[in-house]
């Protein structure tokens, strides 16, 4: 693997004997996913989607997204939870390699902001894709409707059907009805995989190659992740040491992880993953609860808590090697505000001496922490990423016991939802 663990803040908090007690367990765990034994297996297609991606797909994205950014200026690209976080997530990351602006709509139900956003393309020539995998969502489906009502208002049926493009089921749901009676374009989601696992999908892929993105680097990062977290050993797999002690932590009453990254860039990776923990590891009374902070901002509000409030908590950082920046910091000749000691330094070996102060200060003040360190902000190493997480979460929901794929509590507000609207 290209990304690394780094467990030496563990120390005194987990010890070898509980990792090697839990191995069985663990292998277990794995044995079950890979076998199709285990809660929920109906779910995870997303296991093997990297090695089942075809290039000629791949080359076909490639070949819409030449397409569409020839007749477009922006994207607007239409969905909720797992059909819009990882989508965002990655365009975030990835942002230098971006050709073509992405606007988002349905994962709200703001009508100042999808007001503005209406201001703001006015004149703009738009494509839009509209992701559900289900196709029943609330949120996108109103948003779909007021989109198609902006687009009708700037383009003829016939253009219409070149300029809105589904991902959804490929024969259920609202969204596969319109599509087939409107003509529109599709891209079906398999029915092995679930929303929060689909980001190496069509529902990510389809929308990055749209904007520019190097699918192609992404799902290699993924397939060389896939084969070596198939290894069914301790030291050599990382899914399976961030997965066994994330769980050993949360046995000690270590509930909550937070993780904390360094970037901008990252917020929405924190909000990616908190999506997949929380939503898959959080049923049946049990769960970590999954935050994440941008520092060093948060280090001057949550830094307070992390450092000294209730012992409940554990950390991972998220470190990016080489940021790809050179930025370096003046000299200043009176050194007025005493800061000369990092003159010629470039911004980010501060941003480093930052990290390494705070996780040796979180780690004294009795918050175990890890490190995953990611090489750099490219596409081959973001595909290791998701697959990383993807592996480790499942492999912790079937340590705590529960189905990692499902989600009935978000199906109960839905339900709630569609008796409050008067839906039938
Ligand atoms: O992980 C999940 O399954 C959910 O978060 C869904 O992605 C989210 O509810 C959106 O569902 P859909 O794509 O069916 O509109």
């Amino acid at each position: 693997m290209k990304i690394g663990l780094d467990m030496t803040n563990l120390k005194s908090f987990v010890h070898d004997k509980d990792v090697a007690d839990l191995l069985p367990q663990l292998k277990k765990s794995h044995d079950d996913l890979h076998s199709g034994k285990g809660k929920g297996s109906e779910f995870t297609g997303w296991l093997n989607l990297p090695s089942k991606t075809e290039s000629s797909f791949l080359s076909e994205l490639k070949n819409l997204g030449e397409e569409v950014r020839k007749n477009s200026d922006c994207l607007i690209s239409i969905g909720i939870g797992g059909s819009y976080i990882g989508i965002r997530a990655a365009l975030d990351f990835l942002s230098r390699e971006q050709k073509l602006p992405v606007f988002y709509a349905g994962h709200n139900l703001s009508s100042g902001y999808l007001q503005d956003l209406f201001t703001q393309l006015k004149d703009k020539r738009v494509t839009v894709l509209v992701i559900s995998k289900s196709g029943t969502t609330t949120e996108p489906a109103v948003a779909f409707r007021l989109v198609k009502q902006f687009m009708a208002g700037k383009y003829s049926d016939t253009e219409l059907k070149q300029r809105i493009i589904c991902i959804t089921d490929e024969k259920k749901g609202a969204l596969r009805a319109i599509a087939n009676k409107e003509g529109y374009r599709t891209y079906p989601i398999a029915d092995d995989v679930g929303g929060r696992f689909s980001v190496l999908a069509p529902v990510g892929l389809v929308p990055l190659a749209l904007a520019g993105i190097d699918i192609a680097s992404l799902i290699k990062g993924s397939q060389d992740a896939e084969k070596e977290l198939s290894v069914a050993d301790y030291g050599e797999n990382i899914a399976w040491q961030y997965a066994a002690n994330r769980y050993l932590l949360y046995r000690q009453k270590k509930n909550i992880e937070i993780t904390s990254f360094f970037y901008e860039e990252m917020h929405f990776i924190g909000e990616w993953i908190k999506q997949l923990s929380g939503e898959s590891e959080g049923k049946e009374g049990q769960g970590i609860f999954p935050a994440s902070v941008n520092f060093t901002a948060d280090l001057h509000s949550m830094g307070q808590l992390i450092q000294e409030g209730e012992r409940n908590l554990f950390e991972t950082f998220l470190i990016v090697k080489n940021t790809g920046h050179e930025l370096l910091i003046p000299e200043d000749k009176d050194n007025q505000d005493n800061f000369n000691c990092v003159a010629k330094k470039n911004l980010d070996w501060v941003n480093e001496q930052a990290y390494r102060a705070t996780a040796m200060a979180h780690y004294e003040g009795g918050v175990p922490n890890m490190t995953i360190t990611l090489p750099q902000f490219d596409a081959y190493t973001l595909g290791q990423l998701f697959y990383f997480y993807e592996k480790t979460i499942a492999l912790t929901g079937y340590l705590m016991g529960v189905n990692p794929f499902n989600q009935p509590g978000v199906e109960a507000y839905k339900t709630k939802m569609f008796a409050l609207l008067g839906r039938k």
